[in-house]
């Protein structure tokens, strides 16, 4: 198995290309499988995830081509990918494919949707809490789907079609969003989405679907109104760029110091995060190319967060976010409310010298002048970047085992960071 060797202590200067969003990337390839024509998705990065829907989708008769770099093109800038969903050769979604991928379970709705059946394995156990899909079921349930679960698979039915009906999520999720708008967009009627989410990976997936023909509004309130249509065109796609691996960045800067503009990076995707790290003492200027973030001489002070849905401090940057305030003036107060168990980066960032003190779903970061190296294990996508993170300011070296969490959802990041001036590598395992 692959590891990461970083040697911290060096600043970051210069540039890094935002990539397209993972989160936003996944549903929308999913949404391919709602027609069958062709849909062309741009600035898709290259990721282990992308790569496993990829297959996923596959075996329900997807093909797919991914376009050849173009001149001048990085390893790094997203790769374009045509979709055709012509016909639908299996409906069920099996276990050993989607356990590997939560996202994987949201095949269900353009299965039920076009096909009128699908049989898709339960999402297994994941580390940062329970993750159930009860919400994404009641809203298949209110669109006139019939559900069974048995031996492990949700096995979904509505063989007169879906019918449009009015769904009130009791709490916000952004997989029951993307699932109950797959399955409205070709129902008969209208169906209205109460208490939606309203991130923007919801947002791109509602302006893809209605660039295939979908009748929507409101994506981005917290009421979603879709009036069906009788089917879906193909279309041509550009992914959103990814808010956290830009949050994600713009932490490393705050950790090192220096100055790094986030090319393509958008302000207003992340902009309670952004306010958080100018409270603690981050430069943040947005520019015509990105956003530039810069620490230079000041340390960084304590802040208090609480993660909450879009437009609040997002989940996916808390470990990032702790791993800042590691090295902070003061004691910061995070306070964890979407997950349950997403506080694992704890102990491994206690092994590079953090104090952090657990209590429920609280963690107090009391800064620390210095962190020193160690090896650590990496144990989901955001918590094992945090040890990057961390690393990046420690004294000595650090070694980050289980690196294919990292490579699940941030594309080129030895390569970003290594552009910069940081002193970060792979080792090759076997
Ligand atoms: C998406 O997960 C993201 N994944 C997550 O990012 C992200 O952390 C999360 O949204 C919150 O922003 C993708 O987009 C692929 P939810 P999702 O449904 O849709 C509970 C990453 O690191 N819930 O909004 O699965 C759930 O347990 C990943 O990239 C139910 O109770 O999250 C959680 O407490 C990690 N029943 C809350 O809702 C349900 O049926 C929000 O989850 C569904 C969810």
């Amino acid at each position: 198995m692959d590891r990461i060797r970083i040697v911290g202590g060096a600043q970051l200067n210069g540039v890094i290309p935002i990539s397209g969003a993972k989160n936003a990337a996944l549903p929308l390839m999913i949404a391919s499988m709602l027609t069958d024509e062709t849909l062309q998705l741009h600035n898709v990065p290259r990721l282990a995830d992308v790569a496993q829907l990829l297959r996923i989708l596959s075996n329900h008769g997807l093909d797919h081509g991914v376009a050849g770099k173009r001149p001048g093109q990085s390893a790094v800038t997203g790769q374009s990918i045509r979709l055709r969903a012509r016909d639908i050769i299996d409906t069920t979604a099996p276990y050993d494919l989607v356990s590997k991928m939560r996202a994987g379970f949201w095949v269900i709705a353009p299965l039920l949707a076009r096909m009128g059946e699908a049989r898709v394995s339960l999402p297994g156990g994941c580390a940062i809490g329970t993750r159930p899909v009860d919400l994404l079921l009641m809203a298949l349930e209110r669109l006139g789907a019939e559900i069974e679960i048995d031996g492990g698979y949700a096995h979904a039915r509505a063989p007169k079609g879906l019918k449009g009906n009015d769904i009130v999520f009791p709490k916000v999720t952004v997989g029951g969003t993307h699932t109950a708008l797959m399955a409205a967009v070709l129902a008969d009627g209208t169906t209205v989405i109460e208490n939606a989410a309203r991130e923007p990976e919801v947002v791109d997936l509602a302006n893809c679907l209605i660039a295939m023909g979908a009748r929507i509004t409101g994506a981005g309130t917290s009421q979603i109104v879709i009036d069906g249509v009788s089917r879906l065109n193909g279309a041509e796609y550009s992914v959103l760029p990814d808010r956290i691996e830009t949050g994600t960045y713009a932490m490393a800067v705050a950790m090192t110091g220096g100055d790094v503009l986030l090319e393509g990076a958008r302000p207003d995707l992340l902009q309670d995060a952004l306010d958080t790290l100018q409270r603690a003492g981050v430069e943040i200027t947005p520019t015509n190319e990105g956003i530039r973030i810069k620490r230079n001489g000041h340390g960084i002070e304590a802040v208090d967060v609480t993660t909450e849905p879009f437009p609040g401090f997002p989940t996916d940057l808390q470990a990032q976010f702790m791993a800042l305030m590691t090295k902070a003036r003061g004691t910061s107060m995070i306070r964890e409310t979407i997950f349950e168990n997403r506080f694992m980066h704890v102990q491994e960032l206690a092994r590079l010298g953090a104090h952090i003190r657990l209590d429920g779903d609280l963690a107090y970061v009391e800064g620390v002048p210095r962190l020193t190296g160690a090896p650590v294990m990496a144990t989901d996508l955001r918590a094992s970047v945090s040890l990057v993170i961390a690393a990046l300011a420690a004294d000595g070296e650090t070694t980050v085992n289980r690196v294919y969490h990292l490579d699940r959802g941030f594309e080129g990041l030895e390569h970003k960071l290594s552009q910069c001036g940081a002193q970060i590598g792979r080792i090759s395992g076997h």
